[in-house]
């Protein structure tokens, strides 16, 4: 099994291409199951989540065409099952949205329940509830869910109990091919959420109001083919900034959208960063200052991302002064609390395990750790990064689920990192 090896000290310096989003290019590829010609997405990452939405779409028989500057086409009518299986879809939550698109081109569909990142329980009640709303007659059998929609969706009024990002992907994309206006209301607002909307109206879909809490969309009969480019990864590139204010450095994140990203810069300005933006690009430089302790309520958009509150734990640990993390999203978040613990940080838990009080130390101590899920992971490679001495992090596959060519990337900033093998 590979692990990271980092010797600690460095200061992250230079400049670094932010990727395409996972987290868009992969509702973007269920999106292409339901386009009656093929779609051509690019900017696409390079990464195991991707690899595994490919492999899912192929189990169903689609044919999915890649050259070699990662442009996927995907020409959804080659399908010639519509049971996607569990062992894919366990590895990853986001293939789950392929449920609706095969329903709503279809007619049917059958989706193993999915796993995803140990952070939480995770349902999917909102996802059924919409999908039911819109007509589908949906059964539970065996771990799967079994759905059907003879004569096609229907538009429906839905209103979501709470934002779910992936739950309003989800309806939006099954009602564009549905008879008639739906109107969700209560939506997520990620800008994920409006690429695939823009991906989905270049298709010949009819949507309007994504980014903002109600979604109209109106049925057409059919979808077409597209060529659509992913936008840049917001986690992705927050990471990377996180990581060069903890070390005290000075990084350029090119191909970078501040809009995304405003909450995060203003946390980084409060630890002591200078911040500079233009159209499409970030720069970070904290002039070799040591960061302050930075508090923060994760949200959904436009609050702070969850996806993004690992990381701020791991700047917090070697800050200055005492941050408090609260994590409202998830409710098993904290799991690289207590292997940042073993590297010294002075972390207590409060609140049922829903806040972190981290009383930043002047420096963390190298330990051999363990990452236990996607962001987590990638937190412990920020606390090595701020370490003294050797930090070898085990199961680092999590990583290699969302972060693309990360030791290149950190190695170009002046990390000393290397992957290598346990064997
Ligand atoms: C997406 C992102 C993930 C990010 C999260 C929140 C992808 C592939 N993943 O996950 O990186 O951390 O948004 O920004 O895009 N919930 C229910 N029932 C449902 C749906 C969700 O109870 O039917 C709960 C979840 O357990 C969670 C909360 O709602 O506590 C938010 O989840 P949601 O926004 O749906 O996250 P995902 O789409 O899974």
């Amino acid at each position: 099994m590979d692990q990271l090896m980092i010797e600690g000290g460095t200061r992250l310096c230079g400049e670094l291409r932010a990727s395409g989003a996972k987290n868009s290019a992969l509702k973007i590829f269920a999106a292409a199951l339901l386009g009656d010609e093929p779609v051509t997405i690019g900017n696409v990452p390079h990464l195991r989540d991707i690899t595994t939405m490919i492999e899912l779409l192929g189990s169903l028989g689609v044919e999915v065409v890649m050259d070699e500057k990662m442009n996927i086409e995907i020409h959804a009518n080659t399908i010639k099952r519509f049971t996607a299986p569990y062992d894919l879809v366990k590895t990853m939550r986001a293939s789950f949205n392929v449920l609706g698109p095969m329903l709503a081109h279809y007619g049917q569909a059958e989706v193993s329940l999915p796993g995803g990142c140990a952070i939480g329980s995770r349902p999917v009640d909102q996802h059924l509830r919409g999908l039911k709303a819109l007509g589908a007659e949906i059964e539970m059998e065996n771990g799967y869910v079994k759905a059907h929609a003879n004569g096609g969706l229907k538009g429906s009024h839905i209103y979501f109990d709470f934002s779910t990002v992936g739950g309003t992907e989800h309806i939006m994309m099954a009602a564009t091919l549905a008879d008639g206006e739906t109107v969700l209301e209560n939506c997520a607002r990620e800008p994920e959420i409006v690429d695939l909307a823009e991906c989905l109206n270049a298709m010949g879909a009819d949507i309007t109001g994504a980014g903002t809490d109600t979604i109209t969309i109106t049925g057409v009969k059919s979808l077409s083919g597209c060529r659509h480019d992913v936008i840049a990864d917001r986690i992705e590139t927050g990471t990377y900034l996180i990581a060069a204010a903890a070390t005290s450095g000075k990084i350029k994140v090119q191909g970078a959208k501040h809009d995304h990203l405003e909450v995060l810069t203003g946390k980084l300005k409060e630890a002591g960063a200078e911040i500079s933006v233009g159209d499409d690009w970030i720069e970070l430089d904290m002039q070799g200052r040591r960061p302050r302790a930075v508090s923060l309520v994760t949200a959904p958009y436009p609050g702070f991302p969850t996806d993004l509150q690992a990381q701020i734990v791991a700047l917090n640990c070697i800050a200055e002064g005492t941050g408090t993390v609260r994590e409202t999203i998830f409710e098993n978040r904290f799991m690289h609390v207590h292997e940042m613990k073993r590297m010294g940080a002075q972390i207590r838990l409060e609140g049922n395990n829903t806040t972190a009080n981290i009383e930043g130390v002047c420096q963390l101590k190298g330990a051999p750790v363990m990452a236990n899920d996607l962001r987590a992971s990638v937190s412990l490679v920020i606390a090595g990064l701020i370490a003294d001495g050797t930090t070898i992090i085990d199961r680092i596959y999590h990583i290699d689920r969302g972060y693309e060519h990360i030791e290149e990337k950190l190695r170009n900033l002046g990390a000393n990192i290397q992957r290598t093998s346990s064997g």
